[in-house]
């Protein structure tokens, strides 16, 4: 990453599009050519592209997980070269952790998956992933959000070694996108930033898909609140003017 670097394109990586429409709307973005299934949503110049996984053609639901994911990050950077990448979507969140329904976190430290159990030499290792951030303390401050590791799985639900993954790692989020956006980020040299809003307590006891669909609006509006916000900021600045100086 080159610290004088402009931020003059930002590239923002959905799942699921209502996630996305209320930004959409915001930036008055237009459908722009994406290959199939994901769908470029951009601006003038394409200043700020939103892309989302796309559906399902088999049942019409939003693509999900990490595999729609790596599609739709490859493709964006491809067609579009953005300066960076966010990730925005929803989570499960850890009351343990002291996170909150609704709450807005931004990554911070890396990106792991829970999900990949491996247990070969090295593999195990590889199947965490443990993909590096930038550092965001200042960004947190500055949008007023908090900061916290996300781990990254296929499932809505986990299975217990899930979870002791997660624990280890010390997650406070729970997605099914983030590791896959910044494994692609990684290969291809792109800045990776995921902010993501809480639907449901991992640890709350109620069933995940319950408290998902009770919560998803409120979380999407937060949600879209704080990345407006976010991308009002770096834009136009330099990384250096983003990333907060190691201590
Ligand atoms: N998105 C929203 N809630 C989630 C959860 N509990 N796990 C994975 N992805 C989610």
């Amino acid at each position: 990453m080159d610290l004088n670097n402009k931020i003059e394109k930002i590239g923002i990586v959905f799942a699921m599009k209502g996630e996305a429409l209320a930004t959409i709307h915001h930036f008055n973005l237009e459908r722009i050519n994406g290959n199939y299934p994901v769908e470029l949503y951009g601006n003038a110049e394409n200043k700020i592209v939103v892309s989302l996984n796309g559906t399902c053609s088999f049942t019409g639901v939003d693509n999900v997980g990490t595999q729609a994911a790596t599609l739709n990050t490859y493709v964006l950077i491809n067609e579009v070269n953005p300066d960076i990448v966010i990730n925005a979507g929803t989570a499960g969140g850890f009351a343990h952790s002291g996170a909150k329904i609704g709450d807005v976190y931004i990554g911070t430290n890396r990106v792991v998956y829970h999900d990949r159990r491996i247990p070969l030499p090295k593999f195990d290792e590889y199947g965490i992933g443990n993909y590096g951030l930038i550092n965001t303390d200042y960004l947190a401050k500055q949008i007023g959000i908090k900061q916290g590791i996300i781990s990254t799985g296929n499932s809505l639900d986990y299975v217990d070694r899930d979870l002791q993954l997660m624990k280890m790692s010390n997650a406070s989020l729970k997605d099914m996108e983030a590791a896959s956006v910044a494994w692609v980020c990684q290969l291809l040299n792109k800045t990776f930033i995921p902010i993501k809003s809480v639907t449901d307590m991992v640890d709350g006891g109620i069933p995940t898909e319950v408290e998902f669909k009770a919560n998803f609006n409120l979380a999407t509006k937060n949600l879209n609140l704080k990345l407006i916000q976010l991308i009002d900021f770096i834009y136009q600045k330099t990384m250096e003017e983003i990333v907060s100086p190691e201590k």
